[in-house]
């Protein structure tokens, strides 16, 4: 049998960490396949992803700007796909094209790894303020909500996003506006920065002092590692997880999927891409 390969697309692609991440794993492993890395045009992705098995591909990830796309075009969605309303991971099945988002996943497998327990008691109880309202939102939108939190309050600067998201995903689900958030939102239990404040040194209007000392701040924002709002929180003294963790996480099912071997996130994985970032810099 052919050696199983998967790609990674997107326009443009060339800063993509995921055929590193995959090549990683291949070799750890020591498995036949290959993964590679494919730049296609927004009006060439819908023939693309319809002539995968013709071109020798099991499937792949998708990522900006096609994950939309890729929504409307696998013939089968995964619940989590269904509901995040985008697919970054597809796969052949008997000839069949299956489309799933690991990004819910990713972040959730994170805040596992690093701070086992963060989803339960006081923490779920007294809920989690959700920062921005973009693609990433929706999908830990979609993570906390499976995870019983009893309220998400999405806080964004075009509060009219945040409602539309608050709508979509309903309870306990809200939307604030990020330059005027009161007690309730202070009172969060999890702080997630889902927005791309941070990447160029800028901060968010937080006040830090406002959130109790058990908070947990975590950022998707991976470049830089520490972001000022993590510093921030950790010079506060609350609990930080950065963003990496979940580019990591979010890249197992879909290996799985690909090469019939689930992979694990190691610290050696975490310093190659750690290094790269570096270099990258
Ligand atoms: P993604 O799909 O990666 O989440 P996006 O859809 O471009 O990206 O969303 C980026 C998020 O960062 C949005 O919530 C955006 O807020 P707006 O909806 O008001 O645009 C937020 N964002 C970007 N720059 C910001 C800034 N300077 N201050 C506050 N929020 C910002």
């Amino acid at each position: 049998m052919a050696e199983p390969v998967a790609f990674v697309t997107g326009w443009p692609i060339a800063h993509s960490r995921s055929p590193s991440i995959h090549r990683h794993w291949l070799e750890t492993y020591g498995l036949k396949g290959r993964y590679e890395r494919v730049p296609v045009e927004p009006d060439a992705f819908e023939s693309f992803i319809q002539t995968l098995g013709a071109n020798g591909y099991c499937g792949g990830n998708v990522t900006l700007p096609h994950k939309e796309t890729a929504y409307r075009e696998v013939a089968e969605l995964t619940p989590e796909a269904e509901r995040i309303g985008a697919v970054n991971t597809v796969w052949l099945e008997q000839g069949k094209l299956f489309g799933t988002n690991t990004d819910a996943y990713g972040f959730l497998a994170n805040l596992d790894d690093r701070l086992p327990g963060w989803d339960k008691g006081e923490i779920r109880e007294k809920g989690a303020l959700v920062v921005g309202a973009g693609g990433a939102a929706r999908a830990i939108v979609y993570g906390l909500q499976s995870r019983g939190f009893s309220s998400i309050r999405i806080a964004n600067r075009t509060v009219e996003r945040a409602a539309v998201l608050a709508d979509h995903f309903g309870e306990p689900c809200c939307a604030v506006p990020l330059e005027a958030l009161g007690d309730d939102d202070y009172g969060a239990g999890l702080v997630v920065n889902t927005s791309s404040v941070g990447m160029k040194g800028d901060r968010l209007s937080l006040d830090l002092h406002r959130f109790a000392e058990s908070t947990i701040v975590t950022d998707i924002v991976y470049t830089p590692l520490e972001t000022p709002l993590l510093a921030d929180a950790a010079a506060r003294g609350l609990r930080t997880v950065d963003g990496l963790g979940m580019l990591l996480h979010q890249a197992v099912p879909g290996f799985e999927l690909w090469f019939s071997k689930r992979p694990r996130v190691s610290q050696a994985l975490r310093a190659l891409i750690l290094d790269e970032l570096e270099e990258a810099r």
